[in-house]
């Protein structure tokens, strides 16, 4: 079977390595992909852009692929699925309405109100002067949010009433994020550890994958700016087998029930962000693809063929697969270009890559990367997502640090300090 992969991060490569891995598969047809992904078995590259619909319909159109899978949010969030399922090709990915989870934060906490789901308080604002009047009225630590996409960066933490002032000049006046904030959400602050709870949906049927977690600041300690992700790994202990059940019973069951209700069958992934508080976990987010970087450990992980289980998810039975995991934990550092999350330089030569590659348990996953000149160089900001298993946590930490040791371009940074969490519990 020949299947359709959109994008070009480090989340798709992961997804390229192990569908080329599928015996189902003859051709995977990635667009735009990026060096790492050319590398791949099976593997043709074709140059489209993730934000193009119409190039992406009529590349669609023209291969005819048996499957299709999206990588990232923002094709789904121009019903790039809408439009593949009017052509009768099968798309694994929510549609337009179903996408809204993550393309419209006001949409994803009115729903999860109607459908009483854990979330922190919160009001939605399109006039400034009101916004600014909520803030007053309660003092303490907000979190404004843009509505709309705002890649990763319309999130702004504010500790008291004239941070969050400022924070709401700049998203609702200055309009920072463009119109993605036309209106606002202003949440209360959540305390407590993060986690990704990644599942798979039918519209009807969950299927969670493993737990994982993310590093978002730039620096060690958590410090720093937030960015797309500096690193993740998987099995997240905060999310044990009771804290899992929880979310899936008081956040996924009735998430995708309360969608099915209002009409909305939703087909992918969902993504929820959780803080676990010690009243439970809450919900901070949603998305509707897998995370970046957090799909390169939990994929290295995954032992059952991902194909037939995305195909199950279009057909509405996914009750009759099921996900099977190495016990092995992984963890993915990733190195990014200097100077990122803000602006950074490109097309700087790679080395060190055959090398990291022949480590045991290493896999390194390339997200901003091209060739030029038969070499490979940096294009992007994340630049590698380098991931390793390990018999256990402290195993896998030293495996994939012994391998960016051995990568380098002019600039090249990353955290020294992914899975500080899970090390800290094993002391
Ligand atoms: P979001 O894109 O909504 O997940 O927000 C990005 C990041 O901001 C999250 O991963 C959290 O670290 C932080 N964040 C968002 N909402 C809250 C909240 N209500 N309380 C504390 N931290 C938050
Ligand atoms: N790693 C965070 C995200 O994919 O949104």
């Amino acid at each position: 079977m020949r299947v359709l992969l959109i994008g070009s991060g480090g989340r798709e490569h992961a997804l390229a390595w192990k569908i080329s891995k599928s015996p189902e598969v003859t051709e995977l047809i990635c667009a735009p992909g990026n060096a790492g992904i050319a590398l791949e078995p099976k593997v043709t590259i074709l140059p489209v852009a993730t934000a193009d619909l119409e190039q992406l319909v009529d590349l669609a159109k023209e291969q005819k692929p048996d499957l299709v899978v999206v990588g990232p949010e923002q094709p789904l969030a121009i019903g790039l699925v809408d439009r593949l399922d009017e052509l009768g090709i099968k798309t694994f990915g929510p549609k337009l309405k179903g996408a809204q989870l993550e393309g419209s934060k006001v949409f994803a906490k009115e729903l999860m109100q109607r459908h009483k789901i854990p979330t922190a308080d919160f009001g939605v604002f399109s006039q400034f002067d009101q916004a600014l009047d909520f803030v007053k009225a309660k003092p303490g630590d907000w979190v404004v949010k843009a509505d709309g996409l705002a890649a990763g960066k319309g999130v702004l933490m504010c500790s008291g009433v004239e941070q969050a002032e400022q924070a709401l000049k700049q998203v609702m006046l200055d309009r920072a994020f463009g119109d993605a904030g036309e209106r606002v959400v202003i949440e209360s602050t959540l305390l407590g550890e993060e986690a990704s709870c990644i599942a798979i949906s039918d519209g009807r049927d969950i299927l969670m994958m493993a737990s994982s977690q993310d590093h978002k600041r730039a620096l060690d300690g958590d410090q720093g700016l937030n960015t797309g992700g500096m690193g993740a790994y998987s099995p997240a202990p905060a999310l044990d087998a009771a804290m899992e059940k929880t979310v899936t019973e008081k956040v996924l069951r009735p998430l995708v029930a309360g969608m099915a209700a209002e009409g909305i069958d939703f087909k992918g992934i969902i993504y929820a962000g959780i803080m676990i508080t010690p009243d439970g976990p809450q919900v901070l987010e949603f998305n509707v693809r897998l995370g970046d970087p957090e799909t390169q450990p939990l994929l290295m992980r995954l032992k059952s063929d991902l194909v037939p289980v995305m195909l199950a998810a279009i057909d509405g039975k996914l009750g009759s697969v099921s996900l099977e995991w190495d016990t092995r934990p992984s963890v993915c550092v990733v190195m990014a270009a200097g100077g990122y999350p803000e602006s950074y330089q490109k097309g700087k030569p790679i080395t060190g890559l055959g090398q990291a590659a022949k480590m045991q348990d290493v896999v390194v996953f390339h997200a901003g990367t091209s060739k030029k000149d038969n070499q490979i160089v940096t294009s992007g900001g994340r630049v590698l997502g380098v991931t390793a298993l390990g018999d256990d946590i402290r195993q896998a930490v030293d495996r994939v640090y012994a391998a960016t040791q051995v990568i380098n371009f002019d600039g090249a940074h990353y955290r020294t300090d992914i899975a500080h969490r899970a090390l800290a519990r094993l002391s």
